[in-house]
């Protein structure tokens, strides 16, 4: 039995407690210091709720960091003599580096840095997850074996979490955005606002599907709706005209180039 302490249950501590507590072999239990939040987790699933740190942390071989990233340096800090080299921290909190929280913990507990997105609230995550450098493989496969089971993940070094942040993290804003610009777009050819967005949201869910379905390439997918002297070749001209393309990947370097600062 693997047993996991999740500290925080707001958004996303809540959302992987409600994934992982559907596994075999796992035992969960969890804190926060908003006691209706952590009732509301713990009612609901089958997650142990405790009422302080330190025991969470000896009762738990995993301990899931899921609070606001400027909550973590005194949360650890306060509680590093409780962290043993048995312990494993998996740390979701964007833009703080391994490196830190090995340090604000005592040295002595291995790390994992993830960084979740937003569809995880849904169970359709992505998770980047990056390990110490003398990982075992085992802990390595574990920690591989629990987020896969919430989502999808991809195995990176740190210095790719930059890069990662600024095209997955950000990622749904992004086709957020290019969805709203459509939905704008139908309401200037006469479609009622509700129409529109209906339809785009339905284009959304058919064209994610039919992505994973349909074992092809994106151009090849984008092909098929192209025919020759046809409506979508005169719209895609435009956005090439415009260079929206171009501007796509500008856009997502700047998201790059500002994770870095702030890291
Ligand atoms: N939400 C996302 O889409 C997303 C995506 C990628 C990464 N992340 C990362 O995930 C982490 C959690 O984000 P979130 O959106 O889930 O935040 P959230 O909804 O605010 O949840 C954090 C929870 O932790 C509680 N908390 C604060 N200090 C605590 C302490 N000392 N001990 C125990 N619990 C404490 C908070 O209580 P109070 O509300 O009372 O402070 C809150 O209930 C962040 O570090 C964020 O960077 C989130």
């Amino acid at each position: 039995m693997l047993n996991i302490g999740v500290i925080g249950t707001g958004n996303m501590g809540s959302a992987i407690l409600k994934g992982w507590s559907s596994l075999e072999g796992i035992k969960l239990f969890a804190y926060d210091i908003d006691e209706q939040k952590l009732d509301n987790i713990c009612n609901k699933l089958k997650v142990e709720k405790i009422t302080n740190i330190p025991d969470l942390i000896q009762q738990s071989s995993f301990i899931l960091l899921a609070i606001k990233p400027n909550q973590v340096k005194p949360l650890l800090e306060k509680h590093k003599d409780y962290f043993l080299d048995s312990h494993t921290i998996l740390s979701i909190c964007a833009g703080i580096k391994i490196k830190k929280i090995k340090k604000w913990s005592g040295e002595s507990a291995r790390v994992v840095r993830i960084m979740p997105n937003t569809p995880a609230l849904v169970g359709k995550g992505l998770f980047a997850i990056c390990f110490e450098q003398d990982t075992t493989p085992s802990l390595k496969d574990k920690v591989i074996e629990l987020f896969q089971a919430i989502g999808k993940t991809f195995e990176l070094e740190e210095i790719y979490m930059d890069a990662y942040t600024a095209l997955i993290g950000s990622g749904p804003a992004y086709i957020i955005y290019f969805l709203e610009a459509m939905v704008e777009a139908g309401v200037s050819l006469g479609f009622t606002r509700d129409m529109s967005t209906e339809m785009v949201k339905g284009l959304i869910f058919g064209t994610a599907k039919m992505i994973e379905d349909m074992d092809k390439k994106l151009s090849d997918l984008r092909e098929m709706v192209t025919s020759p002297g046809g409506t979508t070749i005169a719209a895609l001209n435009h956005f090439d005209r415009m260079a929206v393309r171009g501007a796509i990947i500008d856009a997502i370097h700047k998201a790059c180039d500002r994770s870095k600062e702030l890291g």
